[in-house]
């Protein structure tokens, strides 16, 4: 017989109830912001994939979606602020109101760092949406205009964010200590 150890599942933070009624909310905010826009969704791949699918789905407008992949150079529980685009957007944003979408602002390099490339590209109108900010690590100013929740300086995965990969199909938020 064998006797494979499973590591204990990642201590809960935020529950699946807790971030669907949030992910609510977000989506009531944008339905109601972009009523008469055009809303071209940015999700940020991969750790938004979850938290993305969620949202539009609670934004009944016509919108569009589009992807990013970026990778940030780093070890696997810090950013460098270095980030290279692995996944560009399929189609041009120029002239559109773009939402993007990431999981988490930590540092805030990696969402800086995608704005600004954004705005080049000139859409009408640039806003971002994060699920969870770790406002203690900042280090580049980024406003969020849809939040879901502040959360402290802890390592978390599940809801799309991964910890090497793993993860992401938790369907809860909980902690892993690294
Ligand atoms: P930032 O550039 O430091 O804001 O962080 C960018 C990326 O690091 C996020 O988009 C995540 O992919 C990853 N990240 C930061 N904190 C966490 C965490 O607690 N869990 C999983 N991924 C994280
Ligand atoms: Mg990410």
């Amino acid at each position: 017989m064998t006797s494979t150890k499973l590591p204990p599942n990642p201590a809960p933070l935020l529950t699946t109830d807790a971030i669907q009624a949030r992910v609510l909310e977000l989506g009531a905010m944008i339905e109601r912001d972009y009523a008469d826009k055009e809303l071209a969704v940015v999700a940020v791949l991969a750790g938004s994939f979850v938290f993305a699918a969620d949202l539009v789905r609670a934004v009944n407008l016509p919108l569009s979606v589009d992807f990013l992949g970026v990778r940030s150079y780093g070890d696997s529980t810090t950013t460098s602020g270095i980030v290279r685009i692995t996944h560009d957007l399929m189609r041009p944003i120029e002239g559109k109101h773009v939402l993007l979408v990431e999981d988490i602002v930590d540092t805030g390099l990696t969402v800086r760092f995608l704005m600004d490339n954004l705005l080049t590209r000139q859409p009408a109108s640039l806003k971002l949406a994060a699920l969870l900010h770790k406002p203690v690590r900042a280090r580049a100013a980024v406003p969020i205009d849809y939040l879901g929740f502040t959360i402290e300086d802890v390592f978390v995965v599940g809801y799309g964010l991964d910890h090497a990969q793993r993860y992401r199909n938790l369907p809860y938020i909980g902690v892993v200590t690294p």
